[in-house]
């Protein structure tokens, strides 16, 4: 099934915009495709009894077509429309928690299409609590077949933007209706016998549906109780998946974990974060279940680096984890560790909010592996544990015929989207400034652009614009760049160093950047030397290199430093061997050199 954009690009309706929902609600009637809000995940909605429209759902998802779409209501009078029979087990589960995070599997009625249920004689209803969704599928007045509205095998999108980026052009409009207050999908619970079967744990948890039987107790599809009921078709595949591998860190037994009757709290979140200053104020017993909790992260990190020096480690954790980072402060560690927090460490309810965003996010800082908080509690827990368990399968367990998950590409914010923004630079440093260093300014430039935008990497709500430029120690101002070196940079990226004039290096230009990198070891030396007020943030490619752990050993074990021969009067070849020598080293340097601006991509 080949995916093919149909439109330059989607709408973002806003919320407010009733006038929008409704044309969206009148696009989807027509057999169009929208994207809209609700309380789990974001769906992606067409109308139930139009088989066409449904086809284009499972196209732009890239979904296999034996997995069956739910059919989601506005209102609880369309459910005699749309099933054939409402058993009593049904309809208590109807009246207990609907409108909100369940999906009841009933006998299908004859007018939903036969690709919405992949052709079982079932179907899944649900009637979302989110308003936008409720105000939406209350204008559409048709069943609307939704899935989670994520690229097959990828993180569900619990925010506008993350749909975008799966969807942008194949779908005619998403509503953006905010960030998802649960943030995992329904509960997806079979009521065609007289024994609730939960196919897919959720915000309602088993013991939410146990309270409200009459005697007996729900089953967990594939527990030895449940013999007869086959298993979502979805939940077989590996799903939620990041590019990363995916690994769990165990909560040590005993762990009091907070938010794990998920109805019981509302789903709302608590922003908690903890610093370096908080952790002086636990008790002896509190610090020692914290380290208990962090060691997993810091034993596993340390064996990842030794056996890779490169790598990029994405830690999904509370802040009080990321505050015993910041107190043990190894820069090595600290260099190679990105972190997504989402709340206090001990709070699933929050983890499970921020999960599929955060895999998401861990995605684009490239990390190589995600290292996740797991927890063994009974409620949400089993729920988060089921998606983080899909989203840590190995990458051979792909839904067939999907491609491997692409490093995604984010979708530009616009820098006004920010509450604040400040500027960070970066000045590259050479003898002259004519060859080297402009090559580097200009790549560098090159790959800000792509990358862009960048946030704070201490409050995301803060934008970061990111500057680069270059000087030379013993350059003659107004100098032009060496046209060999214009050719070879034009020929890497594009674009060449035509419009960098050389300039001689001085304290005013150190004074306006926040990292200064020299091409040799001796010009930083030279630049420390002179002014040794600011040697903390003065490096060579190759002590920065070396600072952020990033090391080569030769066969004998000796750390061998970044060499950069100078060019200057050998042939076009050579020269465009070192440029591209120095695109390589940027690649990798990257993420270090954002990082120790204070900056993250978003
Ligand atoms: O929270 C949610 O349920 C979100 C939002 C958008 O409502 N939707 C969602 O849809 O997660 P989807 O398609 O990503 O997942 C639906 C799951 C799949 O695992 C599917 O196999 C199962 O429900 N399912 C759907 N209809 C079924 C049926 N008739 N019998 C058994 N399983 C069914
Ligand atoms: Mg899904």
């Amino acid at each position: 099934m080949e995916r093919v954009k149909k439109y330059d690009k989607t709408l973002l309706i806003d919320s407010s915009d009733s006038k929008g929902i409704k044309d969206c609600a009148r696009h989807l009637v027509n057999g169009e495709v929208i994207g809209f809000p609700t309380e789990t995940v974001y769906g992606l909605g067409c109308d139930a009894r139009n088989g066409e429209a449904v086809k284009k759902v499972f196209e732009a998802k890239g979904r296999p077509a034996d997995n069956p779409l739910i059919c989601h209501i506005g209102d609880k009078d369309q459910i005699k429309d749309i099933v054939s029979e409402i058993t009593p087990l049904a309809q208590r589960l109807i009246d207990a928690f609907m409108p909100g995070p369940i999906t009841v599997v009933m006998k299908k009625a004859a007018c939903i299409s036969d690709e919405t249920t992949a052709g079982l004689d079932t179907v899944g209803v649900r009637m979302p609590s989110n308003p936008v969704a409720n105000e939406f599928l209350k204008a559409c007045g048709v069943p609307v077949a939704a899935p989670s509205a994520n690229l097959s095998g990828r993180p569900s999108p619990t925010g506008a933007r993350s749909v975008l980026e799966d969807m942008d052009g194949y779908i005619y409009a998403v509503i953006d209706g905010g960030d998802s207050e649960f943030g995992l999908e329904s509960t997806v619970v079979d009521c065609t016998g007289t024994t609730p079967v939960i196919l897919r744990p959720g915000a309602v948890t088993k013991a939410d549906i146990d309270s409200v039987l009459k005697g007996g107790e729900a089953v967990m599809s594939g527990s030895l109780a449940d013999k007869e009921t086959p298993k979502a078709p979805g939940m077989k595949y590996r799903h939620y998946a990041p590019y990363a591998q995916v690994e769990i860190m165990k909560m040590p037994e005993g762990t009091k974990i907070e938010g794990d009757d998920a109805m019981g709290s509302d789903g709302k979140i608590s922003g908690a974060t903890c610093t370096v200053e908080d952790l002086k104020k636990l008790s002896d017993d509190e610090a020692k279940e914290l380290v208990n909790i962090v060691s997993p992260f810091i034993l596993r990190s340390r064996e990842i680096l030794s056996s890779n020096p490169f790598a990029r480690i994405g830690l999904y954790c509370g802040s009080e984890i990321k505050a015993m980072y910041d107190k043990m402060n190894d820069k090595i560690l600290s260099a190679h560790t990105e972190f997504c927090v989402y709340g206090k460490t001990v709070d699933v309810s929050a983890a499970s909010h921020g999960l599929f965003e955060g895999l998401r996010y861990l995605d684009v800082q490239e990390v190589d592996v995600i290292l996740a908080q797991g927890f063994d509690g009974e409620g949400l827990s089993v729920a988060y544990m089921n998606r983080l368990s899909k989203a840590s399968g190995k990458k051979e367990e792909l839904t067939p015929g999907m491609p491997k998950p692409a490093r995604p590409s984010r979708t530009p914010l616009p820098l006004d989207a920010f509450k604040d923004t400040f500027t960070a630079s970066v000045l590259f440093v050479d003898d002259n400034n004519t060859s080297l260093s402009c090559c580097l300014e200009s790549l560098m430039r090159r790959m800000l652009e792509k990358n862009e935008p960048y946030t704070s990497n201490r409050e995301s709500d803060t934008g970061v614009e990111i500057y680069c430029e270059s000087a030379g120690l013993t350059a003659m101002d107004g100098m032009d760049p060496d046209s060999q070196m214009d050719k070879a940079v034009k020929e890497i990226s594009g674009i060449g160093i035509n419009s960098i004039e050389s300039r001689r290096a001085n304290p005013a230009i150190y004074d306006c950047n926040d990292l200064i990198l020299t091409v040799r070891d001796e010009q930083a030396f030279s630049i420390i030397k002179a002014f040794p007020e600011i040697k903390e943030k003065v490096f060579s490619l190759s002590t920065f290199a070396a600072a952020n752990g990033l090391v080569m050993k030769d066969s004998s074990g000796k750390v061998m430093s970044i060499s950069v021969p100078d060019p200057t009067g050998e042939n076009f070849e050579t020269y465009l061997h070192t440029a591209k020598a120095l695109n390589a080293w940027l690649e990798i340097l990257f993420p270090y050199i954002i990082k120790e601006l204070g900056a993250a991509r978003i």
